[in-house]
């Protein structure tokens, strides 16, 4: 089958290279030429396991391949997948500019019939909008040359993308058309052969579920932090709780790790864009807006108990405290609404230092924050112990979690550490002689 992706950044790139892999011929189109460029001679812009060796295979096959040529990406097949960014607008709602500036050109250059896949997270009502963009652009010509649109959601989590579309839990396709239907089952036939993975649907439906799969999981990573505040107020150890909450199946033990907040590119922004769909749909969703607070304040939560540690916010003036892990979560190198920055970020306001450490991120992390005063970024992990007040650790990398306590004490002199992932075992810490700060612990 032939198929045609707009957009080459992290759902682009993974769902062009996974359909070439299982046989499709896929032509990814972006504007951006320096990207395309690099792509064609084999280079990939982003840090996701896998990926890299996929896009040489089909590119090396002549299954994978690449363009800047809106002309060339909408000729080569019926099926155009929309994968393209919606960041946030300056109001918080998702900015469908680039959206619709590949529903324009697919109009500007559309011959024959074609089926337009909206996989980019999208408000709900997009899809009708996308449809009724392409009709104008069409005009006249559009009652001889028919087209559908679709809505078709990721669910890729990064850094474990190439995994999550070879082998997903569903797929779901909101369409009301049968042509439309058949056409995305052959699509994701290699995808099903051993069990049937499609869920159809309604396109409003479809784009809410996506919406509502994000802010379920961020709902339930703000409820285990906020039961973490309380189990700190109230002496009880969160973790001992959470494992007594997982073991009920209807609860179980995915995402309810408590910690520093969840960052990325998805739910922050999903979360604040539901509840902006919300209100505009004139309902108030209370516990979608709560999902966001908590976070925001939970990002907060290392700071906090760094300067409540010091003797006040005044007092971390002129001290340099020591960060494990950069990246909003391990296996990446996206800083996207990282926990890490905002804790950085309320340290340099305090005038304290920031000697920083992440497996992947590190030069990410120059790239926003390399001019600033006060921030250094170092090779190794003990190195950004050495002469440092404190630790504090912002992602659970492996690395981290069995560390050389003895190394550690001889570079922080302090012994004082801030685990924001809950990585050790407080009475193992406190025999060794560590002040050991972690989320819904008794210290
Ligand atoms: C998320 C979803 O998991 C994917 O299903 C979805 O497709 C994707 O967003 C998207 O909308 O594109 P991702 O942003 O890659 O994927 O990251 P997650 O692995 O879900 O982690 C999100 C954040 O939650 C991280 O900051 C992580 O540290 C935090 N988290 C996760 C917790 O604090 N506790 C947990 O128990 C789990």
């Amino acid at each position: 089958m032939r198929v045609t992706v707009f957009g080459t950044g992290y759902v682009g790139l993974v769902t062009g290279a996974c359909l070439a892999d299982v046989g499709h011929r896929v032509m990814c189109m972006d504007i951006d030429e320096g990207k395309i460029a690099r792509l064609k001679a084999g280079e990939i812009p982003i840090h996701e396991p896998g990926l890299d060796t996929i896009v040489e295979r089909n590119v090396k096959s002549g299954y994978l391949e690449f363009t800047t040529s809106h002309r060339d990406a909408v000729a080569h097949a019926e099926l155009q997948i929309v994968a393209v960014g919606t960041p946030p607008d300056e109001t918080g709602a998702a900015d469908l500019q680039h959206v619709q500036a590949v529903a324009e050109a697919i109009g500007a250059h559309m011959t024959a019939p074609k089926i337009v896949v909206v996989k980019s997270t999208v408000p709900v009502g997009t899809c009708d909008k996308v449809a009724g963009r392409l009709a104008a652009v069409l005009g006249g010509r559009g009652s001889d040359i028919g087209f559908e649109v679709v809505s078709n959601p990721e669910f890729l989590k990064e850094g474990a993308a190439v995994g999550d579309f070879q082998r997903p839990d569903r797929i779901i396709v909101g369409t009301n058309s049968a042509h439309a239907r058949a056409v995305m089952a052959e699509l994701y036939e290699p995808f099903n052969r051993n069990h049937d993975r499609m869920v159809y649907m309604a396109p409003r439906s479809s784009e809410l579920t996506k919406y509502a799969a994000n802010a379920m999981l961020a709902t339930r990573i703000s409820f285990i932090n906020e039961i973490a505040n309380l189990a700190e107020r109230l002496g009880a150890d969160i973790e001992q709780v959470r494992r007594g909450i997982g073991s009920d199946p209807r609860i179980g033990y995915q995402f309810i790790y408590p910690g520093v907040g969840y960052g990325g590119s998805c739910f922050p922004k999903d979360v604040k864009a539901l509840a902006r769909t919300a209100r505009e749909a004139g309902y108030g969703a209370s516990l979608i807006e709560a999902v966001e607070a908590v976070n925001s304040r939970q990002k907060m939560k290392l700071f906090e108990k760094i300067a409540a540690h010091f003797g006040g916010e005044a007092a971390l003036q002129g001290k340099t405290i020591a960060i494990w892990g950069l990246a909003f979560k391990p296996n990446t190198d996206d800083m996207r609404e990282a926990p890490s920055r905002v804790l950085m970020e309320a340290l340099w306001a305090a005038g304290a230092a920031v000697r920083a450490f992440d497996p992947v991120a590190g030069a990410e992390t120059l790239r926003l924050y390399g001019e600033r005063p006060g921030f250094e970024l170092v090779q190794d992990k003990y190195s950004a112990l050495d002469g440092a007040d404190a630790l504090a650790i912002c992602t659970e990398w492996q690395q981290f979690r069995a560390p050389d306590f003895g190394e550690m004490a001889l570079r922080l002199a302090n012994r004082v550490i801030f685990d924001g992932r809950n990585l050790y075992s407080p009475e193992r810490l406190r025999d060794d002689g560590w002040t050991y700060f972690s989320i819904g612990r008794a210290t």
